[in-house]
């Protein structure tokens, strides 16, 4: 049995309301992080773990992400004239790196919907699925600490981390037996369940590796939590037949879905560039000084 995973789906259909109104018409995993848009990031951490080709499961509106995992000529001969092939090599990179398809989310759904339109491309392969919304900085990318896990054992994995108590209705949530350190056997999972309900405070982060058996389950399910088909609700019900494990991942969680958590992923992501960390730090004290910038 092939214990390798080549396939990635990053689903960004969604309408991103949680940053209206720029998200009108500019999708979220286009914001930029520094100088590279979210979604950039997730590519190359997918690209850095193995992976091979990627599905982005689209929607209206989201065509600025195709145009951008794309040659731009007209740019890149203009950069090539002047000169500037450090710049048209750095652009050009994330576009050669991997091998990208689409297909369109017609209504955005739910993300348990968005993933089943992956069904054609996975075939019958086991899969990642990547969201743009959780960008993970580490040493070793945090998908590829999953596929590690995945070849000793092939099974459903999910990352996982601890939050704090009082977020945990923002979160998906585990139930879970701890079997080796950070790796835990999952015995039940919560879509954002209240402070009451949640059974821990270990929320799932948007890196998944699934096996298409999930599809049949994702069919089959009715809406959940705000009328959608919810990944997590599909989760629970292959919980029945399957093993799931939740993996605590190394690494440094960043959120870009909410303006909060985005406005934080910028400032940190300023602040671990060479060239901005001094001036953003110097600016940084004399703003909370309350002098001029
Ligand atoms: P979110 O739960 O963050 O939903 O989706 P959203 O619509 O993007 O944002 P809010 O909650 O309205 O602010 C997590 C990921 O799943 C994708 C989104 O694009 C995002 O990357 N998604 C969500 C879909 O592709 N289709 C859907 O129907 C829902």
């Amino acid at each position: 049995m092939d214990n390798r995973i080549t396939k990635a789906v990053i689903p960004v259909a969604g309408f991103g309301t949680r940053l209206l109104p720029v998200t009108k018409t500019q999708p979220k995993e286009m914001l930029p992080l520094v100088d590279k848009p979210a979604v950039q990031y997730v590519v190359e951490e997918a690209v850095a773990s193995g992976i091979e080709s990627i599905l982005f499961v689209t929607g209206r509106g989201k065509r600025a992400i195709e145009d951008y995992f794309d040659y731009a000529v007209e740019l890149e001969n203009e950069l090539h004239n002047k000169g500037r092939e450090k710049l048209l090599e750095e652009i050009r990179r994330v576009v050669d790196a991997v091998d990208i398809y689409y297909v369109r989310q017609k209504l955005p759904r739910g993300l348990g919907d968005a993933v089943l339109r992956a069904r054609g491309f996975v075939g019958d392969e086991a899969f990642a699925i990547l969201l743009a919304d959780d960008i993970v900085v580490a040493e070793k990318p945090c998908l590829a600490q999953m596929l590690e896990l995945y070849a000793e054992e092939p099974a459903l994995y999910l990352a996982v981390m601890p939050v704090p108590h009082e977020e945990v209705s923002q979160w998906g949530i585990i139930k879970g037996r701890e079997i080796a350190p950070s790796l835990y056997e999952v015995e039940d999972l919560i879509e954002k369940p209240s402070l009451a309900e949640a059974p821990s405070n270990l929320a799932i982060v948007g890196r998944y590796l699934i096996k298409p058996s999930l599809f049949a389950i994702i069919e089959n399910i009715a809406p959940g939590k705000g009328g959608e088909i919810q990944l997590t609700d599909a989760l629970r019900e292959i919980l029945r037949k399957e093993r799931i494990y939740a993996y605590r991942f190394v690494g440094q969680h960043f959120g870009v879905g909410d303006k909060e958590s985005y406005l934080k992923a910028n400032v940190a992501f300023a602040l671990q560039r060479e060239e901005f960390a001094a001036p953003m730090r110097d600016f940084l004290r004399k703003l909370l000084e309350g002098k001029e910038g």
